[in-house]
């Protein structure tokens, strides 16, 4: 793990030259799925004639402007963006129906890339993070993209490290984009999914959700940083071990009334639709709860 204070730079800017004081606007450019692009068609926008604005750049290639550093401190990564964000938006374009009209709530979701991209299908999007610098920047982005937006969206504060937002937020979606890399801070992520799967599991059973439907799916694209490390002489991922446990304990913590459900979706099966660079260190994991 980076200390505290030690200027990390994520692998999706490695490319890019800057001129101004470290903050950029890169577009990133992605095609469009090729099934149907079903939005949410509560909130599609139309011109004066009466036709639907699609904001597509041409036929089958669409943009999200996104403004972000280029390196940063590690207690300020989410002020990049990371090749996890662009594995889930990839994700969501091939599977567009499965977040059509839900409400999804993004925990850690930094310069809002991801939510951005996946409020195109949804109904409702929570884009959360900690800390004033980056929902400022996330909101500016928000607002960069509007035209590309379908879902109610709201930027809102959520620290792992303290109570869920009211009751009322209640998503049917988490994701977790490259959030994997600090064992603290995952045990806090954990901590706030198990909570989120605690209130969605009591509101499943009082409606006899069906059984055949997870009632919470949650994503985790992460990519694993693998170092050497002379306490072990070889090379190792504690962060990404550490991960596999807390998958595990989600797993067992499994009562009465709802169980998780663990699948790893692999690479060959997300087609690539935005331009980076796939490493084989990234992954992506669902955790699907169910009723019993
Ligand atoms: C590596 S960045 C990933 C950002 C974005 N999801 C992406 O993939 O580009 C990790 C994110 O987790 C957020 N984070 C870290 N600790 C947090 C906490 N205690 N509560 C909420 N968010 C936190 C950071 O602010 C940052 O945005």
């Amino acid at each position: 793990m980076q200390a505290a204070g030690e200027v990390v730079l994520s692998d999706v800017h490695l490319y890019k030259t800057v001129d101004t004081d470290g903050v950029v606007i890169t577009r990133f450019q992605f095609k469009v799925s090729a099934e149907d692009h079903t939005k949410f068609n509560d909130d599609l926008k139309y011109d004066q004639d009466g036709d639907i604005v699609v904001s597509r750049s041409d036929d089958n290639r669409d943009v999200i402007t996104i403004s972000h550093e280029m390196s940063t401190v590690l207690e300020s990564v989410g002020l990049q963006v990371w090749r996890g964000a662009l594995l889930m938006c990839d994700y969501v374009n091939a599977n567009t129906e499965r977040f059509a009209g839900k409400e999804v709530l993004e925990l850690g979701c930094g310069t809002g890339l991801t939510s951005i991209f996946v409020a195109q299908f949804a109904k409702i999007v929570y884009a959360t993070d900690h800390g004033e610098k980056i929902l400022a920047l996330c909101q500016e982005n928000v607002d960069r993209n509007v035209s590309l937006i379908s879902a109610h969206m709201h930027v809102v504060d959520l620290n792992w490290f303290e109570r869920l937002p009211d009751d009322r937020v209640n998503p049917n979606i988490l994701l977790a984009c490259d959030c994997i890399y600090d064992n603290d801070m995952t045990d806090a992520l954990f901590r706030t999914i198990h909570c989120f799967i605690q209130r969605a599991k009591t509101q499943a059973v009082s409606r006899k959700a069906s059984r055949g439907h997870p009632f919470l799916v949650t994503y985790i694209p992460l990519e694993k940083r693998l170092n050497f490390t002379t306490e072990d002489m070889d090379v190792t991922c504690k962060e990404y071990d550490h991960f596999k446990i807390c998958l595990k304990e989600l797993i067992d913590n499994t009562d009465k009334h709802a169980k998780c459900v663990v699948k790893q979706v692999f690479l060959d099966e997300i087609p690539l639709c935005f331009d980076y660079d796939r490493s084989e260190q990234l992954e992506l994991w669902i955790v699907e709860s169910y009723v019993l």
